[in-house]
Protein backbone atom coordinates (compact mmCIF):
# COMPACT_ATOMS: atom_id res chain seq x y z
CA UNK A 1 0.00 0.00 0.00
CA UNK A 2 1.29 3.61 -1.01
CA UNK A 3 1.63 5.79 2.05
CA UNK A 4 2.00 9.66 0.82
CA UNK A 5 2.14 12.05 3.55
CA UNK A 6 0.30 15.40 1.93
CA UNK A 7 0.21 17.67 4.77
CA UNK A 8 0.73 21.43 4.19
CA UNK A 9 3.21 21.63 7.38
CA UNK A 10 4.39 18.57 9.23
CA UNK A 11 4.98 15.51 7.36
CA UNK A 12 3.62 12.34 9.14
CA UNK A 13 6.90 10.72 9.97
CA UNK A 14 7.61 14.02 12.08
CA UNK A 15 4.14 14.03 13.53
CA UNK A 16 4.08 11.47 16.78
CA UNK A 17 1.58 14.06 18.00
CA UNK A 18 -1.99 13.71 15.54
CA UNK A 19 -2.87 12.83 11.95
CA UNK A 20 -5.63 12.07 10.09
CA UNK A 21 -5.36 8.98 7.66
CA UNK A 22 -7.21 9.20 4.59
CA UNK A 23 -8.13 5.89 3.17
CA UNK A 24 -8.48 6.31 -0.58
CA UNK A 25 -8.88 2.93 -1.51
CA UNK A 26 -12.72 3.28 1.02
CA UNK A 27 -12.84 6.94 -1.12
CA UNK A 28 -12.66 4.71 -4.38
CA UNK A 29 -15.02 1.91 -3.79
CA UNK A 30 -17.86 4.50 -2.13
CA UNK A 31 -17.35 6.33 -5.58
CA UNK A 32 -18.11 2.94 -7.31
CA UNK A 33 -21.49 2.56 -5.35
CA UNK A 34 -22.76 5.62 -5.57
CA UNK A 35 -22.50 5.27 -9.48
CA UNK A 36 -23.76 1.75 -9.45
CA UNK A 37 -26.77 3.50 -7.70
CA UNK A 38 -27.41 6.19 -10.46
CA UNK A 39 -27.46 4.37 -13.71
CA UNK A 40 -26.59 6.15 -15.86
CA UNK A 41 -26.15 9.54 -14.68
CA UNK A 42 -22.25 10.90 -14.78
CA UNK A 43 -20.91 10.91 -10.96
CA UNK A 44 -19.24 15.22 -10.05
CA UNK A 45 -16.83 14.85 -6.92
CA UNK A 46 -17.55 17.47 -5.13
CA UNK A 47 -13.63 18.60 -3.71
CA UNK A 48 -14.77 21.62 -1.81
CA UNK A 49 -13.26 23.17 1.50
CA UNK A 50 -10.10 20.56 0.68
CA UNK A 51 -11.70 17.82 0.11
CA UNK A 52 -13.94 17.83 3.41
CA UNK A 53 -11.11 18.08 4.95
CA UNK A 54 -9.66 14.86 3.35
CA UNK A 55 -7.45 16.59 0.91
CA UNK A 56 -8.71 18.08 -2.37
CA UNK A 57 -6.38 16.67 -4.97
CA UNK A 58 -5.94 13.54 -3.67
CA UNK A 59 -9.73 13.11 -3.37
CA UNK A 60 -9.93 14.57 -6.97
CA UNK A 61 -7.78 12.07 -8.57
CA UNK A 62 -8.99 8.97 -6.72
CA UNK A 63 -12.65 9.80 -7.02
CA UNK A 64 -11.84 10.26 -11.04
CA UNK A 65 -9.90 7.15 -11.45
CA UNK A 66 -13.16 4.99 -9.81
CA UNK A 67 -15.28 6.53 -12.43
CA UNK A 68 -16.53 10.06 -11.57
CA UNK A 69 -16.46 12.38 -14.57
CA UNK A 70 -16.95 16.24 -12.89
CA UNK A 71 -14.84 17.50 -9.94
CA UNK A 72 -16.34 20.12 -8.17
CA UNK A 73 -15.49 23.06 -5.64
CA UNK A 74 -17.43 25.70 -3.95
CA UNK A 75 -14.69 29.16 -4.75
CA UNK A 76 -13.29 29.67 -8.37
CA UNK A 77 -9.62 29.93 -6.44
CA UNK A 78 -9.97 26.08 -5.12
CA UNK A 79 -10.98 25.73 -8.71
CA UNK A 80 -7.94 27.20 -10.30
CA UNK A 81 -5.76 25.13 -7.84
CA UNK A 82 -6.87 21.99 -9.03
CA UNK A 83 -6.62 22.69 -12.74
CA UNK A 84 -2.93 24.52 -11.98
CA UNK A 85 -2.44 21.13 -10.47
CA UNK A 86 -3.35 18.97 -13.39
CA UNK A 87 -6.93 18.16 -13.14
CA UNK A 88 -8.01 18.18 -16.77
CA UNK A 89 -11.55 17.01 -16.04
CA UNK A 90 -15.02 19.19 -16.36
CA UNK A 91 -14.95 20.97 -12.86
CA UNK A 92 -17.00 22.95 -12.13
CA UNK A 93 -17.58 25.72 -8.66
CA UNK A 94 -20.41 27.74 -7.55
CA UNK A 95 -19.57 30.74 -5.20
CA UNK A 96 -18.84 33.81 -7.08
CA UNK A 97 -18.88 37.24 -5.87
CA UNK A 98 -18.79 40.85 -8.02
CA UNK A 99 -14.95 41.27 -9.64
CA UNK A 100 -14.57 37.46 -10.22
CA UNK A 101 -11.49 35.78 -11.12
CA UNK A 102 -13.83 35.58 -14.19
CA UNK A 103 -10.77 35.95 -16.81
CA UNK A 104 -9.18 33.34 -15.03
CA UNK A 105 -11.84 31.18 -14.81
CA UNK A 106 -12.05 31.59 -18.79
CA UNK A 107 -9.08 30.70 -19.39
CA UNK A 108 -8.74 27.66 -16.74
CA UNK A 109 -12.07 26.02 -18.90
CA UNK A 110 -13.69 27.01 -15.48
CA UNK A 111 -17.81 25.42 -15.82
CA UNK A 112 -18.88 28.92 -14.10
CA UNK A 113 -22.31 28.92 -12.12
CA UNK A 114 -24.32 32.01 -12.81
CA UNK A 115 -27.41 32.91 -10.44
CA UNK A 116 -28.24 36.23 -11.61
CA UNK A 117 -27.62 38.86 -14.51
CA UNK A 118 -24.68 40.60 -12.39
CA UNK A 119 -22.83 37.34 -12.80
CA UNK A 120 -23.70 37.38 -16.90
CA UNK A 121 -22.77 40.40 -17.65
CA UNK A 122 -19.40 39.91 -15.86
CA UNK A 123 -18.44 36.71 -16.67
CA UNK A 124 -19.39 37.85 -20.79
CA UNK A 125 -16.76 40.62 -19.99
CA UNK A 126 -14.02 38.42 -19.07
CA UNK A 127 -14.62 36.27 -22.58
CA UNK A 128 -14.55 38.95 -24.18
CA UNK A 129 -11.42 39.86 -22.76
CA UNK A 130 -10.28 36.76 -23.28
CA UNK A 131 -11.45 35.93 -26.85
CA UNK A 132 -12.72 32.49 -25.83
CA UNK A 133 -16.38 31.55 -24.78
CA UNK A 134 -17.43 30.87 -21.08
CA UNK A 135 -18.81 27.84 -20.32
CA UNK A 136 -21.39 28.42 -17.64
CA UNK A 137 -24.00 26.74 -16.09
CA UNK A 138 -27.36 28.58 -14.78
CA UNK A 139 -28.35 27.82 -11.69
CA UNK A 140 -31.90 28.15 -10.74
CA UNK A 141 -33.63 28.73 -6.72
CA UNK A 142 -35.63 26.49 -6.77
CA UNK A 143 -36.71 26.53 -3.23
CA UNK A 144 -33.33 26.88 -1.16
CA UNK A 145 -33.34 30.17 -0.98
CA UNK A 146 -29.72 30.33 -1.23
CA UNK A 147 -27.65 31.07 -4.20
CA UNK A 148 -29.34 30.88 -7.74
CA UNK A 149 -31.79 32.65 -9.56
CA UNK A 150 -35.52 32.79 -8.45
CA UNK A 151 -38.08 31.68 -10.68
CA UNK A 152 -39.39 35.25 -11.19
CA UNK A 153 -36.03 36.42 -12.53
CA UNK A 154 -35.01 33.18 -14.80
CA UNK A 155 -37.14 34.46 -17.69
CA UNK A 156 -34.55 37.35 -18.10
CA UNK A 157 -31.67 35.60 -16.98
CA UNK A 158 -31.83 32.94 -19.37
CA UNK A 159 -32.48 35.09 -22.46
CA UNK A 160 -29.48 37.30 -21.72
CA UNK A 161 -27.76 34.08 -21.72
CA UNK A 162 -29.10 33.02 -24.55
CA UNK A 163 -28.38 36.20 -26.11
CA UNK A 164 -24.71 36.17 -25.23
CA UNK A 165 -24.47 32.19 -26.42
CA UNK A 166 -25.70 33.56 -30.02
CA UNK A 167 -22.73 35.81 -30.24
CA UNK A 168 -20.71 33.42 -29.03
CA UNK A 169 -19.72 35.19 -25.54
CA UNK A 170 -20.73 32.09 -23.73
CA UNK A 171 -21.51 28.63 -23.64
CA UNK A 172 -24.49 27.45 -21.42
CA UNK A 173 -23.07 23.73 -20.58
CA UNK A 174 -25.43 23.41 -17.61
CA UNK A 175 -28.95 24.32 -15.73
CA UNK A 176 -28.34 23.34 -12.29
CA UNK A 177 -30.20 23.78 -8.54
CA UNK A 178 -29.89 22.55 -4.74
CA UNK A 179 -32.30 20.70 -2.37
CA UNK A 180 -32.58 22.21 1.29
CA UNK A 181 -34.34 19.39 2.67
CA UNK A 182 -33.20 16.48 0.64
CA UNK A 183 -31.50 14.97 4.02
CA UNK A 184 -34.98 14.43 5.64
CA UNK A 185 -36.49 11.45 2.65
CA UNK A 186 -40.03 12.32 1.93
CA UNK A 187 -40.23 15.90 2.64
CA UNK A 188 -42.50 17.71 0.59
CA UNK A 189 -40.32 20.54 -0.39
CA UNK A 190 -38.09 17.96 -1.90
CA UNK A 191 -40.80 16.92 -4.61
CA UNK A 192 -42.01 20.77 -4.56
CA UNK A 193 -37.82 21.69 -5.70
CA UNK A 194 -37.56 18.69 -8.59
CA UNK A 195 -41.10 20.07 -10.08
CA UNK A 196 -39.93 23.64 -9.85
CA UNK A 197 -36.67 22.58 -11.24
CA UNK A 198 -38.24 20.62 -14.42
CA UNK A 199 -40.64 24.06 -14.86
CA UNK A 200 -37.34 26.29 -14.95
CA UNK A 201 -35.49 23.40 -17.24
CA UNK A 202 -38.25 23.03 -19.00
CA UNK A 203 -38.67 27.20 -19.83
CA UNK A 204 -34.50 27.31 -20.84
CA UNK A 205 -35.01 24.34 -23.60
CA UNK A 206 -37.72 25.79 -24.85
CA UNK A 207 -35.85 29.17 -24.78
CA UNK A 208 -33.04 27.00 -27.25
CA UNK A 209 -30.72 26.11 -23.87
CA UNK A 210 -28.87 22.87 -24.88
CA UNK A 211 -26.53 21.85 -21.66
CA UNK A 212 -24.48 19.16 -21.36
CA UNK A 213 -25.66 18.25 -17.59
CA UNK A 214 -29.01 19.01 -16.08
CA UNK A 215 -28.35 18.50 -12.18
CA UNK A 216 -29.83 18.70 -8.65
CA UNK A 217 -28.80 15.67 -6.58
CA UNK A 218 -26.57 15.92 -3.57
CA UNK A 219 -25.61 12.89 -1.90
CA UNK A 220 -28.69 12.68 -0.16
CA UNK A 221 -31.07 12.57 -2.97
CA UNK A 222 -28.48 10.76 -4.98
CA UNK A 223 -28.93 7.90 -2.17
CA UNK A 224 -32.78 8.06 -1.91
CA UNK A 225 -34.25 9.67 -5.06
CA UNK A 226 -33.31 8.37 -8.47
CA UNK A 227 -35.88 11.13 -9.88
CA UNK A 228 -33.80 13.50 -9.47
CA UNK A 229 -30.81 11.86 -11.27
CA UNK A 230 -30.89 13.71 -14.25
CA UNK A 231 -27.89 13.47 -16.25
CA UNK A 232 -25.22 13.89 -13.28
CA UNK A 233 -25.18 13.85 -9.19
CA UNK A 234 -22.96 16.03 -6.98
CA UNK A 235 -21.49 13.82 -4.41
CA UNK A 236 -19.47 15.23 -1.71
CA UNK A 237 -20.29 13.70 1.69
CA UNK A 238 -21.32 10.49 0.68
CA UNK A 239 -17.92 9.56 -1.56
CA UNK A 240 -15.92 10.41 2.41
CA UNK A 241 -17.81 7.22 3.97
CA UNK A 242 -20.35 9.93 5.69
CA UNK A 243 -24.35 9.22 5.76
CA UNK A 244 -25.44 12.63 4.85
CA UNK A 245 -28.32 12.15 7.75
CA UNK A 246 -29.38 9.42 10.16
CA UNK A 247 -32.97 9.56 8.00
CA UNK A 248 -31.25 8.72 5.20
CA UNK A 249 -29.68 5.42 6.78
CA UNK A 250 -26.03 4.62 8.43
CA UNK A 251 -23.18 4.49 6.20
CA UNK A 252 -23.08 0.72 6.18
CA UNK A 253 -26.72 0.23 5.69
CA UNK A 254 -25.51 2.77 2.45
CA UNK A 255 -22.87 0.31 1.77
CA UNK A 256 -20.43 3.21 2.32
CA UNK A 257 -17.07 3.31 4.28
CA UNK A 258 -15.78 6.10 6.25
CA UNK A 259 -12.30 7.78 4.63
CA UNK A 260 -11.11 9.62 7.44
CA UNK A 261 -9.41 8.27 10.55
CA UNK A 262 -8.26 10.33 13.56
CA UNK A 263 -5.74 9.30 15.52
CA UNK A 264 -3.39 10.90 18.18
CA UNK A 265 -0.70 9.98 20.42
CA UNK A 266 -1.46 10.12 24.33
CA UNK A 267 0.97 12.90 25.62
CA UNK A 268 1.15 12.05 29.43
CA UNK A 269 -0.24 10.07 31.80
CA UNK A 270 -0.54 10.69 35.26
CA UNK A 271 -2.11 10.13 38.88
CA UNK A 272 -3.83 12.62 40.27
CA UNK A 273 -5.75 12.18 43.75
CA UNK A 274 -9.47 12.39 44.22
CA UNK A 275 -11.28 15.93 44.05
CA UNK A 276 -8.69 17.08 41.20
CA UNK A 277 -10.35 20.11 39.03
CA UNK A 278 -9.63 19.04 35.19
CA UNK A 279 -8.87 21.06 32.19
CA UNK A 280 -10.69 25.04 31.78
CA UNK A 281 -13.43 25.95 34.56
CA UNK A 282 -12.72 22.73 36.57
CA UNK A 283 -15.92 21.19 34.55
CA UNK A 284 -15.11 18.03 35.66
CA UNK A 285 -13.41 16.85 38.97
CA UNK A 286 -12.56 13.24 39.65
CA UNK A 287 -14.38 11.44 41.80
CA UNK A 288 -11.57 9.24 43.71
CA UNK A 289 -8.09 8.95 43.35
CA UNK A 290 -7.20 8.20 39.37
CA UNK A 291 -4.70 8.85 36.47
CA UNK A 292 -5.53 10.68 33.32
CA UNK A 293 -4.10 10.98 29.96
CA UNK A 294 -3.46 13.80 27.96
CA UNK A 295 -4.27 14.19 24.37
CA UNK A 296 -2.58 16.54 22.09
CA UNK A 297 -5.47 17.66 19.94
CA UNK A 298 -7.51 20.45 21.06
CA UNK A 299 -10.04 23.01 18.76
CA UNK A 300 -7.40 24.25 16.78
CA UNK A 301 -6.98 20.87 15.22
CA UNK A 302 -11.06 20.93 14.80
CA UNK A 303 -12.02 18.95 17.85
CA UNK A 304 -15.13 20.70 18.50
CA UNK A 305 -15.25 22.85 22.36
CA UNK A 306 -18.90 21.62 21.72
CA UNK A 307 -17.83 18.30 23.05
CA UNK A 308 -16.12 18.98 26.13
CA UNK A 309 -17.53 16.16 28.60
CA UNK A 310 -18.98 14.29 25.55
CA UNK A 311 -16.81 13.72 23.01
CA UNK A 312 -15.65 9.90 22.44
CA UNK A 313 -12.21 8.52 21.94
CA UNK A 314 -10.75 4.77 22.06
CA UNK A 315 -7.40 4.34 23.62
CA UNK A 316 -5.85 0.57 23.79
CA UNK A 317 -9.36 -0.95 22.58
CA UNK A 318 -11.75 0.55 25.22
CA UNK A 319 -13.79 3.82 24.71
CA UNK A 320 -13.63 6.59 27.12
CA UNK A 321 -15.03 10.04 27.58
CA UNK A 322 -13.44 13.52 27.63
CA UNK A 323 -13.34 14.97 30.50
CA UNK A 324 -13.85 18.52 31.17
CA UNK A 325 -13.22 21.21 28.68
CA UNK A 326 -11.73 20.74 25.07
CA UNK A 327 -8.93 23.40 25.28
CA UNK A 328 -7.18 25.52 22.13
CA UNK A 329 -4.21 21.77 21.69
CA UNK A 330 -5.57 19.14 24.18
CA UNK A 331 -7.73 17.57 26.04
CA UNK A 332 -8.06 15.38 28.93
CA UNK A 333 -9.39 11.60 29.78
CA UNK A 334 -10.14 9.72 33.02
CA UNK A 335 -8.67 6.38 32.22
CA UNK A 336 -9.31 5.74 36.20
CA UNK A 337 -7.50 2.24 37.10
CA UNK A 338 -6.01 1.52 33.13
CA UNK A 339 -2.71 1.79 32.93
CA UNK A 340 -1.61 3.52 29.63
CA UNK A 341 1.65 4.21 28.68
CA UNK A 342 2.08 7.65 26.94
CA UNK A 343 2.47 7.23 23.37
CA UNK A 344 -0.48 4.97 23.06
CA UNK A 345 -2.83 5.91 20.37
CA UNK A 346 -5.98 7.37 21.12
CA UNK A 347 -8.32 7.03 17.82
CA UNK A 348 -10.92 9.92 17.99
CA UNK A 349 -13.14 8.53 14.78
CA UNK A 350 -12.97 6.43 11.95
CA UNK A 351 -14.91 3.65 10.23
CA UNK A 352 -15.80 2.21 13.81
CA UNK A 353 -14.31 -1.48 12.80
CA UNK A 354 -12.31 -1.85 15.97
CA UNK A 355 -14.38 0.02 18.29
CA UNK A 356 -13.48 3.09 17.71
CA UNK A 357 -16.22 6.20 17.62
CA UNK A 358 -17.12 7.91 14.07
CA UNK A 359 -17.47 10.95 13.05
CA UNK A 360 -21.37 10.34 13.30
CA UNK A 361 -20.85 10.18 16.75
CA UNK A 362 -19.16 12.89 17.51
CA UNK A 363 -21.42 14.99 15.36
CA UNK A 364 -24.01 13.97 18.26
CA UNK A 365 -21.42 14.66 21.04
CA UNK A 366 -21.30 18.07 19.80
CA UNK A 367 -24.77 19.09 17.83
CA UNK A 368 -23.75 19.13 14.78
CA UNK A 369 -23.84 17.51 11.45
CA UNK A 370 -20.39 14.70 10.47
CA UNK A 371 -19.98 17.41 7.55
CA UNK A 372 -18.71 19.74 10.42
CA UNK A 373 -16.43 17.34 11.51
CA UNK A 374 -14.50 16.14 9.00
CA UNK A 375 -13.81 19.26 7.34
CA UNK A 376 -12.77 21.70 10.68
CA UNK A 377 -9.93 19.20 10.92
CA UNK A 378 -7.39 22.11 11.04
CA UNK A 379 -4.04 21.98 8.86
CA UNK A 380 -1.92 21.53 11.65
CA UNK A 381 -3.32 17.74 11.60
CA UNK A 382 -0.98 16.01 9.15
CA UNK A 383 -2.98 14.04 6.27
CA UNK A 384 -1.64 10.33 5.51
CA UNK A 385 -3.00 9.22 2.19
CA UNK A 386 -3.26 5.29 2.24
CA UNK A 387 -3.63 4.09 -1.91
CA UNK A 388 -2.64 7.09 -3.83
CA UNK A 389 -1.48 6.28 -6.65
CA UNK A 390 1.81 7.89 -8.05
CA UNK A 391 1.07 9.47 -11.37
CA UNK A 392 1.52 13.14 -10.76
CA UNK A 393 0.20 13.51 -14.39
CA UNK A 394 -3.10 14.95 -15.57
CA UNK A 395 -5.88 13.43 -14.31
C1 LIG B 1 -24.18 23.22 -4.41
C2 LIG B 1 -23.77 21.95 -3.76
N1 LIG B 1 -23.89 20.79 -4.43
C3 LIG B 1 -23.53 19.61 -3.88
C4 LIG B 1 -23.02 19.55 -2.61
C5 LIG B 1 -22.66 18.22 -2.03
O1 LIG B 1 -23.54 17.90 -0.99
P1 LIG B 1 -23.36 16.53 -0.22
O2 LIG B 1 -22.08 16.65 0.55
O3 LIG B 1 -24.55 16.44 0.67
O4 LIG B 1 -23.29 15.47 -1.24
C6 LIG B 1 -22.89 20.74 -1.87
C7 LIG B 1 -22.39 20.69 -0.49
O5 LIG B 1 -22.86 21.30 0.41
C8 LIG B 1 -23.26 21.96 -2.46
O6 LIG B 1 -23.13 23.12 -1.79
Amino acid sequence: MNTTPTSTDTPHGLSSRARAEIDLHALRANVATLRARTGGAALMAVVKSDGYGHGALPCAKAALEAGATWVATATPEEALALRAQGVEAPLMCWLWTPGGPWREGVEAGLDMSVSGMWALAEVTAAAREAGRPARIQLKADTGLGRNGCQPADWTELVAAARAAEAEGTVRITGVWSHFARADEPGHPSVQRQLDTFGDMLAHAEREGVDPEVRHIANSPATLTLPASHYDLVRTGIAMYGISPSPEVGTHQELGLRPVMTLSANVALVKGVPAGHGVSYGHTYVTAEETTLALIPVGYADGIPRHASGRGPVLIGGERHTIAGRVAMDQFVVDLGSRKIQEGAEAVLFGPGDHGEPTAEDWARAADTIAYEIVTRIGKRVPRVHLGATDGDGPV
